[in-house]
Parts: C-alpha cells; structure tokens; sequence
C-alpha cells in the first residue's frame, strides 16, 4: 500500500486538532472531578496502538496522581471489521489490583474488544475499571457497552488520524478524518 500524500485520502475532517484538544480537557475535568477522592489516584492504561495520542493528551489533562501502562491488544488486524476474536500481544507491566483502572481506547466500535477486555481486566481484582475512549460508534455495537467516557459521539464511517489508522498508516495526522471510500475499495 503506497500512500504519497497522506492528506488527499481525507474526504472530510470530522474533528480538528481544536476540537479534539477542548473536548480532552473536558474529560480530563471531569476525569479530575470524579478520581479527586482517592488518595493513590488512578492508573491509565493505553491500548496500543490507537490510543496513543489520546492517551498522551488526556493523561497531561487529568489533574490526580495518575500512573500509565500500555496494553496491547489486537482484533482488528488490517481489515475494516472486527473479527471478533480478542488476543493480548503484549500485558501492562504494573499490577492492577485494587488499583482504579481508566482504560484509555481511540473508539468503541462492535464494542466487542472492550467488552473483552474489561472482564479479564475485572478478573484482576482491581478496585474499579472505568473506559474513556475519544470516539464512539454507537450505531455498530454488538454487544452491550458503553463508555463511562466518551469524547465524541461519531456516526457509522472509518475513519483515521490521531492514532487512528487505516493498514497502519494515517495515524500521525493531527485530526480525525474520514478516509475516502476509494483508499480502502482499490486495495
Ligand atoms: P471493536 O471491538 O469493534 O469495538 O473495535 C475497536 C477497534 O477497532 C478500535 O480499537 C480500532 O482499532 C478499530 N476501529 C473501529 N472503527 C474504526 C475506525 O473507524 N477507524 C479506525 N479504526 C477503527
Ligand atoms: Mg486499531
């Protein structure tokens, strides 16, 4: 897959980097607000590797003591569709139990891999397990969950951009945009 001009793959931009950064230190706010009563604060965990900018932007916005781990998760592979099929590639380094857990994720989508993840989280015995994710497509859930935060509602297109990627790629551009329908069609 070449991609000579990573911009002109863009149909539309859905988020700029100004809406992104005010609507992060909203959750951040809130995130702040809701933790403010626990003495040891909170840990982050980033789901690898979409979340990475989102996590790097709504940890600096969170204003408790907050310790970051990172998780890798696949169940998407290149494709456009979850398969379905959840597997740890790589486990946070830190021990979650009786730790609050924020699961940082770029999107909801099927829903199926948070669903998954926050019962083998669970098993962990943490003191709590809450999912903060940028982006939710409420229209594709397969299963029932939702975010306890949620930067913005998205309605059912693919998009990429601030860690969101397209075959891996894409994932640098500073906003979210909905790749065109020709990008993934020609492959
Ligand atoms: P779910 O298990 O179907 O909720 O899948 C969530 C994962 O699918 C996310 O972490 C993304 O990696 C990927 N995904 C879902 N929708 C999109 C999209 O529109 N663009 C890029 N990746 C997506
Ligand atoms: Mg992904």
């Amino acid at each position: 897959m070449a991609i000579h001009n990573m911009r002109a793959d863009i149909d539309h931009i859905l988020l700029t980097e100004e809406d992104i950064e005010r609507r992060v230190k909203e959750l951040g706010a809130q995130i702040t607000q809701d933790y403010a009563q626990y003495g040891d604060g909170v840990l982050i965990l980033c789901i690898l590797k979409g979340a990475c900018m989102f996590f790097t932007d709504i940890a600096r916005a969170i204003d408790v003591p907050v310790q970051l781990d990172f998780m890798g998760i696949s169940s998407y592979g290149d494709a456009q569709k979850t398969s379905g099929i959840v597997r740890i590639t790589k486990d946070c380094d830190l021990s979650i139990r009786g730790k609050h857990v924020i699961i940082a994720e770029d999107i909801m989508d099927s829903g199926l891999t948070l669903n998954h993840l926050t019962h083998l989280l669970s098993a962990r015995e943490p003191a709590s397990v809450r999912i903060c994710c940028l982006l939710d497509k409420p229209e594709r859930r397969e299963c029932e969950i939702t975010p306890d935060y949620c930067g913005f509602v998205i309605p059912n297109e693919f998009v990429v951009g601030y860690g969101l990627d397209y075959c891996g790629y894409y994932r640098n551009l500073p906003y979210v945009g909905v790749l065109k329908e020709e990008v993934y069609s020609k492959k």
